[in-house]
């Protein structure tokens, strides 16, 4: 006997949003695989789960070359990791890399029958052939935009903004966090899109950095930095296509899968800006911000995103501009810890920019309320009072600071 997961409707809770007919689409809608794509991303959390021990009969797979059997009605990700590879959470080498599971960020992709699909949200099929090495193939993504963008992100540096436009932008599906108020969550978890290459995104955003002549180009998620092998090459031909000094190559990231190697990949590659947002500094409260119910897990992200801020201020403070979010609103963080952030902050350095962002109610908490734009100026008080010189606040009347 083994376990198996099934979602289903809870009819009463559905609101009929159409969110799972839109956006985030299920890839086996006679047959539920349990991928719980759809229970991760129904904005009024209307899907339930359920645990199943059964019986299955069963289906030949081919991977590698090899021959197995593996239980009808899971994913081939599941098939996978129930014939022994390896599957992480973090961009690692020698393993099937899964962070989202919603089918946005295609790192887990492998070759089903020739064509490269998501693993985490495909059905396996009796006779499906599997082939696990990619690296032969351009990888892909879910991208929105380009737009042109008149504030950026919390790395766009303070003094470049005023102009009409300050750079141009994509967000990037899929997300390694579960934040119930995802700020973006129409993009996170978009497994619909057609996919684009690391080539066709940088030539889409210099003509668009050229057409809107500014500095900057900036990616923002969902989260960036979960397929590793698409934003290296993603920054690789945007450098080759834009070798002005003063390009600003932008990367902006949750920070949790920012291990220093990855960071030296990413800086070799040619971005030069990096904006870190570690959620906050108490495990309790980064749990509860991004979703993340594991404790291991959410102190490893956490850990590895504070660690990522350091690496690069005390690496790469030549090279890279480096700002830091935090997110703010009084449902999910006190003034003390925001009191705790940027003393943290100012340790590292007291220059570093800081942007606080008004988290406002959106997907799983339209019961919180946006923080006002004096709470906000109290925030920022606060940061100036534990010694940091350029904190920017986000609030409902536009960006205040430094
Ligand atoms: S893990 Fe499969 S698409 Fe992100």
């Amino acid at each position: 006997m083994m376990e198996f997961i099934k979602c289903v409707i809870d009819k009463k809770v559905c609101r009929d949003c159409n969110f799972c007919t839109t956006t985030n689409i299920c890839h086996s809608p006679n047959e539920c695989v349990g991928c719980m794509s759809c229970y991760w991303a129904c904005p009024y959390e209307a899907r339930k789960i359920i645990y199943l021990e059964e019986e299955r009969p069963r289906v030949r797979i081919r991977v590698n070359g090899i021959e197995y059997e593996v239980p009808k009605g899971i994913t081939v990700l599941r098939a996978l990791e129930l014939i022994g590879y390896r599957v992480t959470r973090f961009p690692e080498k020698d393993s099937i890399s899964a962070p989202c599971r919603t089918g946005g960020c295609w790192s887990c992709a492998v070759l089903i029958d020739g064509e490269l699909e998501r693993s985490c949200i495909t059905p396996v099929r009796d006779g499906m052939s599997i082939r696990t090495d990619v690296d032969g193939r351009e990888p892909l993504r879910i991208v929105h935009g380009p737009e042109p963008h008149s504030v950026g992100g919390k790395a766009t540096p303070w003094y470049e903004k005023g102009y009409r436009y300050v750079e141009v932008a994509i967000w990037v599906a899929g997300c390694n966090l579960r934040c119930p108020q995802c700020q973006n969550y129409h993009v996170t978890y978009d497994n619909t899109t057609a996919p684009m290459t690391p080539l066709e995104a940088a030539r889409i955003l210099t003509y668009y950095r050229k057409y809107f002549k500014v500095k900057g180009i900036a990616i923002s998620g969902g989260e960036p930095t979960i397929n590793r092998r698409w934003l290296v090459e993603y920054f690789k031909y945007l450098r080759e296509m834009n070798k002005e000094k003063d390009t600003r190559l932008h990367l902006d990231s949750n920070g949790t899968v920012l291990k220093p190697d990855y960071i030296d990949e990413l800086v070799n590659a040619g971005c030069n800006n990096i904006g870190v947002e570690p959620k906050g500094i108490r495990v309790e409260t980064f749990m509860k911000i991004t979703g993340i119910k594991n404790r291991d897990l959410a102190e490893e992200y956490l850990n590895t995103s504070w660690n990522a801020i350091k690496y690069i201020r005390d690496k790469y403070i030549e090279e890279v501009y480096l700002g830091v979010g935090i997110p703010y609103n009084s449902a999910f963080m006190t003034l003390d810890e925001i009191r705790e952030i940027g003393e943290r902050i100012a340790d590292i350095d007291e220059s570093i920019q800081v942007c606080v962002l008004d988290y406002f109610p959106i997907f799983r908490r339209r019961d919180i309320k946006r923080p006002s734009p004096s709470q906000m100026l109290e925030v920022k008080k606060i940061l100036n009072e534990v010694g940091l010189k350029f904190v920017i606040v986000q609030t409902s009347l536009g960006h205040i600071g430094p």
